[in-house]
Parts: structure tokens; C-alpha cells; sequence
């Protein structure tokens, strides 16, 4: 079976750089389609109580028969439990959902910089909380910008472990990436194909037919080579097997700074502005 590589936390932990994701995977498709990503050899598994597919995540693990400690569980933070409190009540709920006394990174999902008093210092310290008395091996966050990552930097001890942001060849997100690069916070790509938009590109569609790779094959290699985590979602068995072939083939230099210059700024965003995005419901 294919070795994934691991990447290296700032915390010490290691993390499989290629994993599976289970945004919109209904709740009564999810057993499946972690049972078909399991089966293929993923051996991480990305969630978030927004997805309302733990349980079945936490089902899916069980029935496979793997070792727990196989596996790497990711959930986040839902945006309306961003006090402590309702924070320590949401993450008891998602690893009772889940069925196990740990996850190995637990995320906030969202900053929302505009709701809560500006907080999410707290929120972070509640997270803190969870990694010292274990039940979440390292600690993260998502969709924080620079400017968030700083205020954390000045008024907490903990540095996040992670930073899943949107990235792909249309959206590379260079700043906040670069932060992460020179802080020891280990990038996270959300929507790595961005949804399948990149991928009738000519230019990554060139490199997958000299390559007789698929165009998402090339845009996974690429992600990878940047060091960057990844976690495509796909229900079909063929792609979920596609998606993690990817470490059998290289793209030169060459073709690394042609995929590079796809980068179209904020322009290439798909989803919400996390300086903006405001939804707690
Ligand atoms: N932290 C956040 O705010 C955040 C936001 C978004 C996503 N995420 C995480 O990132 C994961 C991945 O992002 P995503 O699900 O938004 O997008 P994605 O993985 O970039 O793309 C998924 C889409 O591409 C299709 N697809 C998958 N593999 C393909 C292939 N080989 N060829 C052609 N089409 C393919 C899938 O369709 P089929 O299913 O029909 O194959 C699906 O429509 C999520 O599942 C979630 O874990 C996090």
C-alpha cells in the first residue's frame, strides 16, 4: 500500500499529508464513503461539527477495524460555541458524536473577527484547555488570517499547530501562507481542486496528458510538492482511489512555476472572506 507521507507539527505531532474530506457527504453517505477512503488506505479523515457527519465518521472508523490509533481525526469548532463555555460543551459533544475520548487536531473553524466582541483569544485559550488535558493531541485553527494569527502570537502562549485555509492554483493565498511558512504553522489547502474549477484549465490539463496523469492527480502533486496538507473530498470510488495516487510521479520545476502562475488573487477566492464571513447559525 502507498506510503503517505507526514508532516511535522510545531507541537511534535505528526500529521498524514493526504487525507480524506467529508464536507457535504450527507450524514447517510458518510459511513460509505470513509468505508471506501479507508478501504483505498487514506488513513486521515477531516471533519467539523458543521459538516453534522461525526457520528458517522465515528461509525465508519469503528466498522473498519483499524486501530484507532491509525487513524488522524480532525474536527473543528462550530461558529456558534466560540465562548469558552459553550466551546467546552461543543467539543465534549463532538467526541461523543464521534465515539472516542480524543481527536488528534481539534480546529477553530472560523475567526469571525466581526461577531463575539472581536474574541476569538478566548475561544483559543478554550482550545488550549483541550490539548493540555489530552483530548486533543495538537491544537489549530482555520481560516485565520495574518492579522489574526498575530493577536494570537501576542496574547497567548500556544501557537496553532495548523492554519486550514482555501488554497489552489486559482487561489494560493501567498500571504497567509507565508506567514504559516515562517511561523511553524503547517498550511492546510481547503478545496485543493477548488471544487473542480481549476481543472478544465489548459494549462494543468497540458501537464496532465504529458504527464498521463488527471488534471486533479496534477493539482494534488502540485499541493503536495508545496509542502501544503490535503484532504479532497469525492463520493465516487474512482476518484477517492484517483485522488491518492500521488506518489508515483513528480512534476518538474517547470511545471510547479506554470501551475504557480495561475494564482489569480482574491479574484481566484470561491469561498467567504474570513475577515466578512458572519454566519453563527
Ligand atoms: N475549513 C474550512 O472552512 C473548509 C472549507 C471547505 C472545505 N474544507 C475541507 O476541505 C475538504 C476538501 O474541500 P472541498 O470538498 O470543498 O473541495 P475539493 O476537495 O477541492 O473538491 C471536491 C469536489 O471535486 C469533485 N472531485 C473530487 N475529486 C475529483 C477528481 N479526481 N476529478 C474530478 N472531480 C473531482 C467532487 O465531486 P464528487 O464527490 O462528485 O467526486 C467535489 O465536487 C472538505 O471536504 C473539508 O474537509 C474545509
Amino acid at each position: 500500500m502507498t506510503d503517505v507521507p507526514c508532516v511535522q507539527l510545531n507541537d511534535g505531532n505528526e500529521i498524514p499529508q493526504l487525507g480524506f474530506g467529508v464536507f457535504q457527504i450527507p450524514p447517510d453517505g458518510t459511513v460509505e464513503a470513509v468505508r471506501i477512503a479507508l478501504e483505498v488506505g487514506y488513513r486521515h479523515i477531516d471533519t467539523a461539527e458543521m459538516y453534522r457527519n461525526e457520528r458517522e465518521v465515528g461509525e465508519a472508523i469503528r466498522a473498519s477495524g483499524l486501530d484507532r490509533a491509525e487513524i488522524y481525526v480532525t474536527s473543528k469548532l462550530n461558529n456558534s460555541f466560540h465562548r469558552p463555555d459553550d466551546a467546552r460543551q461543543a467539543f465534549g459533544r463532538t467526541l461523543s458524536d464521534l465515539g472516542f475520548d480524543y481527536v488528534e487536531l481539534f480546529l477553530i473553524h472560523w475567526p469571525l473577527p466581526t461577531l463575539y466582541d472581536g474574541d476569538y483569544v478566548s475561544t483559543w485559550r478554550t482550545l488550549e484547555e483541550f490539548n493540555e488535558d489530552g483530548r486533543s493531541r495538537s491544537i489549530g485553527v482555520s481560516n485565520f488570517q495574518v492579522e489574526h494569527l498575530e493577536r494570537l502570537a501576542a496574547e497567548t502562549d500556544t501557537v496553532p499547530a495548523v492554519n486550514q485555509i482555501e488554497l489552489h492554483p486559482y487561489f494560493q493565498n501567498r500571504e497567509v501562507r507565508a506567514y504559516g511558512e515562517s511561523h511553524g504553522i503547517a498550511t492546510e489547502a481547503w478545496s485543493p481542486i477548488a471544487q473542480g474549477a481549476v481543472l478544465d484549465d489548459p494549462a494543468i490539463a497540458e501537464i496532465a496528458e504529458k504527464l498521463d496523469r488527471t488534471p486533479a492527480q496534477v493539482v494534488l502533486r502540485w499541493q503536495i510538492q508545496h509542502g501544503n496538507i490535503v484532504f479532497p473530498k469525492s463520493t465516487r470510488p474512482e476518484r477517492v482511489r484517483e485522488n491518492f495516487e500521488l506518489f508515483d510521479f513528480e512534476l518538474d520545476s517547470g511545471d510547479v512555476e506554470r501551475i504557480d502562475a495561475l494564482d489569480r488573487g482574491e479574484a481566484g477566492r470561491i469561498g467567504p472572506h474570513p475577515d466578512r464571513f458572519a454566519y453563527a447559525g
